[in-house]
């Protein structure tokens, strides 16, 4: 555990996992209970879906059961090299893997790694975390290869082909058709589907499911918002009780995404629940996020409950 003791929390954590949990005992567990809040957003405009392609085999990362971190990971050849090409998949590696990535960075032992950088995987964006800039946008975007259910079509390029991928995976495994309502979203349109929200439910309202401009992960292109499609795709709100809602709930990691606003992190996150909400974390984070049993980004990187925005 990270954080001071939080009774409403502690009391929601899942039985068969959670942070207490050694690392790598939880490696089979799976069953993450979501249930459904609303989030109007913008006008509809179906686009082209995209044409299955054949299944990649996944690896997924192994559980690094006893892993050790370098002394000063941060001043390994291999990380340094990595960091140089800004390539996050070579510097997790470099420090031994998810799971000694996380160890390092929550023990204060790796200074190059800043959790409020948009511009790499590990990035921490909550109510207490706003982006820096405030305005920043991606420096890569692409078209998410999924049928859209709005205009805001795209993400990060690897996030846009990780998605892909798992959407044929799901396709392939008989779990249904997967799409996406919302992708990127620029600071701009951040702020209009802000105060669109607050217009239908007032501020405290709007602030439990949508976040202020600045201060959503969508605005760093990680982070997408899917639906179930079959003839036509459903509502965001409709996805956790579908069954590729609860394909994405049980998967997702192995694709490097991770369900960000759980039922049982709404305490720390401050958001109503979000089934169909996907952050990328790459695989390397998402395996260790998944295999030890955390609920919110803020738990696995030991960072503080983020409920209410501080300023
Ligand atoms: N709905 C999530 C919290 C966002 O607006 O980023
Ligand atoms: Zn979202």
């Amino acid at each position: 555990m990270f954080f001071p003791p939080q009774p409403q929390h502690a009391a929601q954590r899942s039985p068969i996992r959670g942070p207490a949990l050694p690392i790598g005992l939880a490696v089979t567990a799976i069953g993450v209970l979501l249930s459904i809040a609303g989030a109007p957003i913008a006008a509809s405009a179906p686009a082209e879906m995209a044409m299955p392609e054949p299944l990649v085999v996944q690896e997924v990362p192994a559980v690094e059961v006893g892993a050790t971190t370098a002394a000063d990971p941060c001043s390994e050849p291999s990380v340094l090299e990595a960091i140089a090409v800004a390539d996050d998949s070579a510097i997790i590696a470099g420090f031994g893997g998810g799971e000694s990535f996380r160890a390092a960075v929550v023990a204060g032992n790796a200074p190059c790694i800043a959790l409020d950088d948009p511009a790499h995987v590990w990035v921490v964006v909550n109510k207490a975390r706003p982006l820096a800039p405030l305005s920043f946008a991606p420096s890569s975007l692409a078209d998410l290869p999924l049928q859209m259910t709005t205009r805001s079509g795209q993400a990060r390029t690897d996030v846009a082909a990780a998605v892909g991928e798992m959407a044929d995976a799901a396709a392939a495994e008989g779990a249904g058709r997967i799409g996406a309502n919302n992708g990127y979203r620029s600071y701009d349109l951040q702020v209009a589907t802000h105060a669109s929200h607050v217009r239908n439910s007032g501020q405290a309202g709007a602030d439990a499911s949508s976040a202020r401009a600045g201060h959503s992960e969508h605005q760093t292109g990680l982070a997408l918002d899917l639906v179930a499609c079959d003839s036509s795709c459903g509502a965001i709100e409709s996805f956790g009780a579908t069954v590729q809602g609860e394909w994405i709930a049980a998967n997702a990691w192995e694709y490097g995404f991770i369900v960000r606003y759980e039922q049982i992190g709404s305490g720390i996150t401050g958001y109503k629940p979000e089934p169909w909400h996907l952050r990328y974390l790459g695989r390397e984070l998402a395996a260790a996020y998944h295999q030890g049993g955390y609920h919110t980004l803020e738990e696995f990187f030991g960072l503080p409950a983020a409920p209410d925005y501080t300023h």
